[in-house]
């Protein structure tokens, strides 16, 4: 899937570091840790009618990956809720907007690897844009990818990190092969997730998804996993192996960039979008309606 140029995002006001600009005005240091190393961890969050969705858990994921990284001077929750609020009424947006939240260690005062040399605390950067969820829900495509998620001891995954080099080797693959996105496969073998969403199985009336033990903990995935559980729809998360992917009824794909979306094809088996993916999309877009932050007055301007 090739996202559009969408022409609303030309006169994008992004935020650096608290300053509001023009899009075309917007730098960031070479100095900074995510040019230097990709130093830096993110979240994607979406605005429904000025409230975002599930901010709290961005935010705690967010500290969670600054944290883990072991990262000083971090903004703190308070700051980066009002840097949000300042960037959305700059650009007079309300829905159907996706903002990447970035939290980077900051600037080094000489090129370097080694965090000591960073001493001004960290940087950040709000980029909002006019997207609706990027994925067909008509049905999207996925090639089985060479490329494999890490377990933790070679590259702690809950990291939500702007470091997304096997995210891209997958996708290259799955361009490759005409596919839409990537699946990943853990280096046992078992299902991961895409290079960009979580997956989740359909199998005899049971809902199925990986363990986070080589992908994020995501956000959209404990939505749909706490809507089973209200709903009593059977579900389970474990170890996936690959040919049970291929033997489910329904299978898609989850993640706050393009919601729930079914997947209609793996490499050569095709799926049929099933009930119960339709049953869930249903129920998150119900949430969508009604939870949320309300970053903006019910009166802001559109
Ligand atoms: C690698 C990866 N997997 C899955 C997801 C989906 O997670 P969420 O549902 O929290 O958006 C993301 C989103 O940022 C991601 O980067």
């Amino acid at each position: 899937m090739l996202q559009a140029n969408n022409p609303a995002n030309r006169d994008l006001i992004v935020n650096i570091n608290g300053n509001l600009m023009h899009r075309d005005q917007a730098g960031v240091s070479p100095f900074d840790s995510s040019v230097q190393n990709g130093d830096a961890v993110w979240e994607g969050l979406r605005l429904y009618d000025g409230r975002i969705f599930k901010l709290d858990e961005h935010l705690a994921r967010l500290r969670k990956s600054a944290t883990l990284l072991s990262y000083e001077g971090y903004p703190g929750e308070t700051r980066l809720i009002d840097e949000l609020r300042r960037t959305l009424e700059a650009n007079a947006m309300r829905d159907e907007v996706h903002i990447r939240l970035t939290v980077s260690r900051g600037e080094k005062y000489t090129s370097g690897l080694d965090p000591r040399i960073n001493q001004l605390g960290c940087s950040f950067f709000i980029l909002a844009e006019h997207k609706p969820p990027v994925y067909d829900k008509s049905g999207v495509t996925l090639a089985t990818a060479k490329t494999r998620r890490p377990f933790a001891n070679v590259l702690n995954q809950h990291i939500h990190s702007c470091n997304q080099l096997t995210s891209i080797l997958a996708k290259l693959e799955a361009n490759a092969a005409g596919a839409d996105d990537a699946l990943m496969l853990d280096t046992d073998g078992n299902l991961a997730e895409t290079n960009a969403t979580h997956v989740f199985l359909v199998k005899g009336g049971t809902v199925l998804t990986s363990t986070t033990d080589a992908c994020p903990e995501g956000i959209t995935r404990s939505t749909v996993l706490n809507l089973c559980a209200q709903h009593g729809i059977p579900h389970e998360v474990r170890h996936i192996p690959e040919a049970e992917i291929h033997a489910a009824d329904e299978v898609f794909c989850t993640g706050t960039m393009g919601e729930l979306a079914p997947v209609v094809r793996i490499d050569e088996t095709e799926f049929a979008p099933g009930n119960l993916t339709a049953r869930l999309s249903d129920l998150f877009t119900e949430l969508t309606k009604t939870e949320g932050t309300r970053l903006l007055d019910k009166s802001s301007p559109v």
